[in-house]
């Protein structure tokens, strides 16, 4: 290695992985933390649509995302699974966002078109509309390719089944396979969408995509706290993973993803900050709250009944295995050589500062300190595929 390559970190300092968030909805940063006490089809309806439907003014998706993606990558976010809006222009601005800071991004054009489901000023016209606009999407990050290089990958972005009519979900996973590309979606997120679906197809949401192929091994379905047994084993014998979102969930989710016994099964799952249905850009604050939660679903929470009727045995995860969620849990869900500070492994690192360096601890606790205590200001530095895209 070159002389000027050499980096050497300071005594309170420590190399650790970029994070990799599963699950972001990059127009919605306006409204971190607006609403979350509503239900979610509310919240939906009376906040988030209003606000995606802005996008059609490419000033205001300028605005949004060149704040946006310097603002994750400030807190050690490398890579970003994106679901963007309807309109491709503003998605092309945010493909142009993360490849101008340099963030490795993978970026959904949203479709949703079903009439019932969606207000008419924030919808596709038709399905026939819907894929045409998310083939023109994957055209586009081509030819952007070509223009500027960059590190954007198109993503199948059904927004989730209430929201999409059975032409566009057929439609989508047939997209999806002739070009071989990454699907993301929402999956049984709460009482009321699981249900719903259920009332549409008398079946859950993991067998509805799947009939319409979007459930693969290049599928990250968000949330999933609805998930039944069997479901699960169809996302483990289709290698679909799942964006555990653990703040969104405790606004949304109706329940706790059973995390740890899902990582036992060997079901994929990484972590997702759902912004804005979790109002945290840090995937930090993601593994202190899916730590909280976890221990919370051991423990239950109705005092009314005995401590060993109340939780669910065996479901506390520990702050290494969140950390696992926002590394390599993450880089396997989307299945790039990430997440990890190994040969082989693309050199998307972050350099942080411990604040409490002057209090001694074993050597094998500091990992659990630094993942409670980092804040913004502790992010020195951060990397993505080696290139310096933050410095603080
Ligand atoms: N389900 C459909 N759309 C959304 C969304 O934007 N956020 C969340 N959390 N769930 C959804
Ligand atoms: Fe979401």
């Amino acid at each position: 290695m070159k002389q000027d390559h050499l980096l050497v970190l300071a005594s309170d300092e420590y190399l650790l992985p970029g994070f990799i968030d599963l699950h972001i909805h990059a127009p919605q940063w306006p409204q971190a933390g607006l609403a979350l006490d509503r239900p979610l089809n509310e919240w939906l309806d009376q906040y988030t649509f209003p606000l995606e439907a802005r996008y059609q003014d490419t000033e205001f998706a300028q605005q949004v995302y060149e704040r946006l993606v310097p603002e994750l990558l400030a807190n050690g976010t490398t890579t970003a699974l994106y679901f963007g809006t309807i309109h491709n222009t503003a998605n092309l601005i945010l493909a142009k966002a993360a490849i101008k800071f340099g963030q490795r991004a993978l970026i959904g054009k949203v479709a949703m078109d079903n009439p019932n489901q969606t207000p008419e000023y924030y919808r596709d016209d038709s399905a026939k509309v819907a894929l045409q606009q998310t083939e023109q999407f994957i055209q586009q990050v081509e030819a952007l390719h070509v223009d500027i290089g960059g590190n954007v990958t198109p993503v199948i972005t059904p927004r989730f089944i209430p929201s999409c009519t059975d032409e566009t979900l057929l439609g989508l996973g047939q997209l999806a396979q002739r070009y071989d590309l990454p699907i993301q979606s929402h999956c049984s997120e709460s009482n009321w969408e699981h249900q719903f679906v259920i009332d549409r197809f008398g079946l859950h949401d993991a067998q509805v995509l799947d009939k319409f192929g979007l459930l693969t091994n290049r599928s990250v379905m968000a949330h999933a706290t609805q998930l039944d047994t069997q479901d699960a084993a169809l996302f483990r014998s289709r290698g679909t993973a799942i964006a555990h979102c653990p703040i969104s969930n405790a606004y949304f989710g109706n329940g706790v993803l059973p995390v740890n016994r899902l990582l036992n099964q060997h079901n994929k799952v990484g972590l997702g900050s759902d912004i804005s249905g979790g109002y945290s850009p840090s995937l930090y604050e993601n593994c202190r709250q899916a730590v909280q939660s976890a221990r919370i679903l051991e423990d239950g929470v109705d005092t009314k009944l005995s401590p060993e009727k109340r939780g669910v045995i065996n479901s506390r995860i520990s702050m290494k295995t969140a950390f696992y969620l926002a590394t390599t849990g993450g880089a396997d869900s989307l299945n790039i050589p990430a997440g990890k500070i190994e040969v082989g492994k693309m050199a998307d690192l972050q350099i942080v500062q411990d604040q409490n360096n002057c209090f001694s601890v074993d050597p094998a606790d500091v990992l659990e300190r630094l993942m409670y205590q980092t804040n913004r200001n502790n992010i020195k530095k951060v990397f993505v595929g080696g290139q310096l895209v933050h410095q603080n």
